[in-house]
């Protein structure tokens, strides 16, 4: 009987670990309570936590959702104390079952008994959704002060030993926007698919402050923080104990803050775990919660030219708006077509540039901070950027025993020196992405808007570091080199090849490739910087005819041309001559524009056998469950060229599964260094002078990610519809986070270091350079009549008067524009668009086009009805040329839908 009784008993007070409301199943772990798995209702095959590793990771100082972290002391000027339930995984709290909402109860004063404070957890539901409630009580007979609570986020973001397709369908991407009471997470599936999680400050106590990276041990099986497990971030609702100690060197996203309780009062911080079906309904699922939203327009970058919108959807009134630093943008009240949404123009103002920082104050007592980016007018950023290549960068010295004089080469922006010297012998060697970055940008700048002394240094470093140095120009067994093939560097680490050559003795040389490993030819990467230089000297003579004094155009396209085949070749036994060639290569968008060329130039054999090398990449790939392979076991790079391709040979479903893809790692939130920044955390290690995994703001995946999103834009059939607005946020955002690398004196950082105790660029330029490929290829003014904003330009500036409604482009090539309400894309190919005119009751459009000193009297003209909407250009007597029409610069065409 007795026994009977007490077993009775001791189930009542046994947790209960496993639960269910109307949107989650899922599972707390038993003893310690931390989520150890939560599958969404609508599929419960799928599991957001990592739970099939969850019993390799589950150990003392492993981080899980629902582990506390906090910072206390007695009030006054003593030392901070640390608190980390994952640091005592092997004490577990005492845990009930909860009641009525309350799924679990926890406290913690048996794992912490000589603290003065005393802690709780609840997990509970909302409506549905489940909550993570902390509770922090003061039993001390002093005041105490919380400096720091965190709580660690911990959802399936490991890569490790999964196959690409199990890494797809298992795992997912967390994103913050660290905006205080309206701040957030998204926890996105690879899919791109949804369902996602939206996770929301719960009450009003849980601010989202600041977001900090938590430390493991590395060691562990799952592979922390390498190429396959970035690892894992907390929501901190107070940093100052963070701030005034490891954070102390820089400008925190927020202003760090700390809760004091006096005795025996208490604080409780909570989140609220929801779904969004797609990623296009994260942010109604935010509103929903009663968080404010704020959407800008075009983004959080904004140039000192370009005029911005913000538009906020929030019950409570707007109480103050104050910016930081003190009038770099300007706030001024407009209306929205839908008048459910406060809206305001936004402008930076002249000489302002970096990070501004919007703190909008609700009458409600909540705060919302919106984070921008000011950088110099697009014109003037490229032009200083050419600058600054063709000068500090510019390499000189023709005694280099490397050959890699004349060059625009990596910049150390910290030694304020050309990088002679790196153990990753690349960056100094002008190849790999790391070493051919600034070569590749400052070719971009060259191709759409070349100056004649630039031009003549590009061409120098072409026909003297390039051809015949860093791509060989002869084929030869006996050295092992092939007609144009790429080496992977032209620096390298070899005392006995160069006894003579001062290799700097501080430099850890170890691993270093030799002169055979630089010098070999087969990363097919390496292929496509070099095609960039040769094909933006063919554009620029286009845009500047004569500009050209070394070789002729011709010349240059053909070089083009035989690199791009080169990357593809096969030996005399059918093998490939390069790895990597049948994978998306990242700036192969360039090689469209080579296919183009040769087109107009009738050098059809040639653009045949390219349309012939790229069909048999594109065939493989659409046979492939997961075409984006790449050389990391998980990337973001090879979506660009599998788009091109697959849209290029009308492949639908290819096309359809590419997008997705990059749908479930570019976000977009109100904050420039998130906002269409497509993940990538692990090139510093390649790129990067701070060499580690981290996650990286606007490295090269968003400038190159921004180019499929925005090239099907103009093909969505609603343009203003949620989805579509979606894409073209991610990707605008994507196009101009490219741009903020860009310093005031034209140096370039590879990407900006995110943790809070780095906040700053990389020192080295790096493989900045396909970024600003991304940016350069996907630069272009859109005209979007939005449901509830009313008229919308992105990338330049609206005026509106009745139905006449006038744009001036202000994106840093001025040469495409896309028309929704009319599905126009229109391009000219040298000179600039100087605006555009739409008459929306007419359906019509003239668009007015400006030389540009020194530049070509003509342009070539393209368009494309993309909606099938009949629109038809309407000036009569152009003369067709270049698969397109010849137009006067100054001179303006008109069009309209019959
Ligand atoms: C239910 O649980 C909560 C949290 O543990 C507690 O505060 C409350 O008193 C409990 N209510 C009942 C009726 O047991
Ligand atoms: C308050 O906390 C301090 C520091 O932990 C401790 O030394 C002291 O004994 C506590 N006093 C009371 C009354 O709990
Ligand atoms: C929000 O804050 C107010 C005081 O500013 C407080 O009265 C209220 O209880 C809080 N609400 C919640 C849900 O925490
Ligand atoms: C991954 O594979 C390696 C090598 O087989 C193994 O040591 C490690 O435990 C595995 N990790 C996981 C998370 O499966
Ligand atoms: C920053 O914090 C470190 C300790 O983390 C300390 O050594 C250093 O003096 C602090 N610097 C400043 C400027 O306060
Ligand atoms: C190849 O380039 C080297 C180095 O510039 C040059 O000396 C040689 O003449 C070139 N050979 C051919 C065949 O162009
Ligand atoms: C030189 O590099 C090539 C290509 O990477 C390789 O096949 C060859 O074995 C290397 N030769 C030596 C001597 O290391
Ligand atoms: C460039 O030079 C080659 C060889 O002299 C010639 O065949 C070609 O037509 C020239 N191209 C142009 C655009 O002048
Ligand atoms: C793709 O489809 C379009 C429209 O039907 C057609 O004009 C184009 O030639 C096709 N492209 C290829 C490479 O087949």
């Amino acid at each position: 009987m007795r026994s009977i009784i007490t077993l009775a008993l001791s189930q009542a007070v046994v947790a209960q670990n496993t639960f269910t409301t109307s949107n989650w199943q899922g599972q707390f772990a038993s003893g310690s309570g931390v989520l150890q798995s939560l599958k969404p209702a609508t599929d419960t095959s799928f599991d957001f936590s990592p739970s099939d590793y969850f019993s390799l990771r589950n150990g003392v100082g492993n981080y899980h959702t629902g582990d506390i972290t906090l910072r206390w002391r007695i009030q006054g000027p003593s030392g901070w104390n640390d608190v980390d339930t994952s640091a005592q995984r092997d004490a577990d709290p005492q845990t009930t079952s909860g009641n009525g909402s309350s799924l679990l109860h926890s406290t913690f004063d048996n794992v912490y008994p000589n603290i003065p404070i005393s802690i709780s957890r609840d997990w509970t539901t909302q409506d549905g959704d489940l909550v993570l409630q902390a509770t922090i009580k003061n039993k001390n007979a002093s005041t105490v002060e919380l400096g720091a609570f965190g709580f660690p986020i911990e959802f399936n973001n490991i890569f490790t030993n999964r196959t690409a397709d199990d890494t797809t369908a298992k795992c997912v991407l967390v994103d913050p926007y660290i905006g205080l009471d309206a701040g957030y997470l998204q926890v996105t599936r690879l899919t791109g698919t949804g369902p996602n999680i939206v996770i929301t400050p719960h009450g009003n106590a849980s601010k989202f402050e600041a977001y900090r990276f938590l430390n493991e041990d590395p060691s562990q099986p799952t592979g922390y923080q390498t190429q396959v497990f970035e690892g894992l971030y907390a929501w901190q609702t107070l940093s100052k104990a963070y701030a005034e100690n490891e954070w102390n060197a820089t400008n925190p996203w927020n202003v760090p803050t700390s809760v004091t309780l006096a005795p025996g009062q208490s604080v409780s911080f909570a989140l609220r775990f929801g779904i969004a079906q797609n990623v296009y309904d994260i942010e109604d699922a935010v509103a929903s919660k009663d968080v404010p939203v704020a959407v800008g327009v075009p983004g959080y970058v904004l140039p000192v030219d370009m005029n911005g919108k913000l538009f906020l959807n929030t019950k409570s009134a707007v109480k103050s708006i104050v910016i930081e630093p003190n009038s770099a943008l300007a706030f001024t009240t407009t209306t929205a077509k839908n008048s459910a949404w406060k809206a305001y123009d936004v402008t930076a103002s002249t000489g302002a540039y970096g990070r501004a920082r919007a703190t909008i104050q609700y009458e409600d007592g909540r705060a919302q901070t919106v984070h921008y980016y000011i950088t110099d007018t697009s014109q003037n950023t490229a032009t200083k950027l050419g600058e600054f290549s063709f000068s500090k960068q510019w390499y000189t010295d023709s005694s280099d025993p490397f050959h890699r004089a004349p060059s625009v080469m990596t910049w150390d922006d910290e030694v304020g020196q050309i990088v002679l010297q790196d153990p990753r012998v690349w960056i100094a060697g002008i190849s790999d992405e790391g070493g051919a970055g600034s070569l590749t940008a400052a070719s971009m700048k060259s191709a759409i808007m070349p100056d004649a002394s630039e031009i003549q240094k590009l061409e120098q470093m072409a026909n003297t570091a390039v051809w015949g140095w860093l791509q060989d120009n002869v084929t030869d067994a006996a050295t092992g080199s092939i007609k144009y093939g790429v080496k992977r560097s032209l620096f390298y680490y070899d005392p006995a090849a160069l006894p003579d050559f001062q290799y700097d003795s501080s430099i850890q040389w170890g691993g270093s490739w030799n002169k055979n490993d630089s010098y070999s030819v087969w990363r097919a990467y390496d292929y496509v910087w070099v095609s960039v230089l040769y094909w933006s000297l063919y554009n620029a003579e286009l845009a500047a005819p004569g500009i050209l004094t070394v070789q002729n155009s011709t010349w240059y396209l053909e070089k083009a041309y035989q690199t791009v085949i080169a990357s593809q070749a096969v030996d005399e036994n059918g093998q490939p001559i390069t790895a990597y060639a049948d994978v998306g290569l990242m700036g192969e968008t360039v090689w469209l524009y080579i296919l183009k060329a040769l087109r107009a130039e009738d050098m059809n054999t040639e653009a045949d056998a390219v349309e012939a090398a790229m069909k048999k990449r594109e065939q493989l790939w659409s046979t492939q469950s997961n075409p984006f392979g790449s050389e990391m076991a998980w990337d973001s790079t090879g979506q660009e060229g599998v788009y091109l391709w697959a849209k290029y040979f009308n492949d639908t479903a290819t096309v359809t599964k590419t997008l997705n893809s990059i749908r479930g790692y570019m976000p977009t939130v109100a904050h420039w260094g998130w906002n269409g920044n497509a993940r990538r955390y692990w090139d510093f290690l390649y790129g990067g002078k701070l060499a580690r995994i981290e996650r990286m703001i606007h490295h090269y995946g968003s400038g190159l990610n921004s180019l499929p999103i925005l090239d099907d834009y103009k093909y969505n059939k609603e343009p203003s519809s949620a989805s579509a607005m979606y894409d073209l946020r991610i990707g605008y955002g994507a196009n101009m986070g490219s741009t903020t690398n860009i310093r005031t004196d034209g140096s370039s950082g590879n990407a900006f270091h995110s943790y809070p105790d780095t906040l700053k660029w990389d020192a080295y330029s790096g493989d900045y350079g396909p970024t600003f490929l991304g940016h350069i290829a996907g630069s272009r003014t859109y005209l979007v009549e939005h449901n509830d904003f009313g008229w919308l330009a992105f990338g330049g500036n609206l005026a509106v008067d009745g139905n006449a409604v006038t744009v001036e482009p202000k994106d840093m090539v001025k040469r495409g524009i896309y028309v929704a309400p009319l599905g126009l894309a229109l391009d000219i190919d040298a000179g600039v668009i100087k605006n555009f005119e739409y008459d929306a009751s007419a359906k019509s459009l003239v668009v007015n086009f400006d030389k540009v000193d020194g530049g070509a009297s003509t342009a070539t003209l393209v368009f494309e009805d993309t909606l099938s909407s009949g629109v038809k250009l309407t000036t009569a007597g152009l003369q067709q040329q270049r698969g397109g029409y010849a137009v006067q610069l100054p001179g303006s065409v008109a069009f309209s839908i019959a």
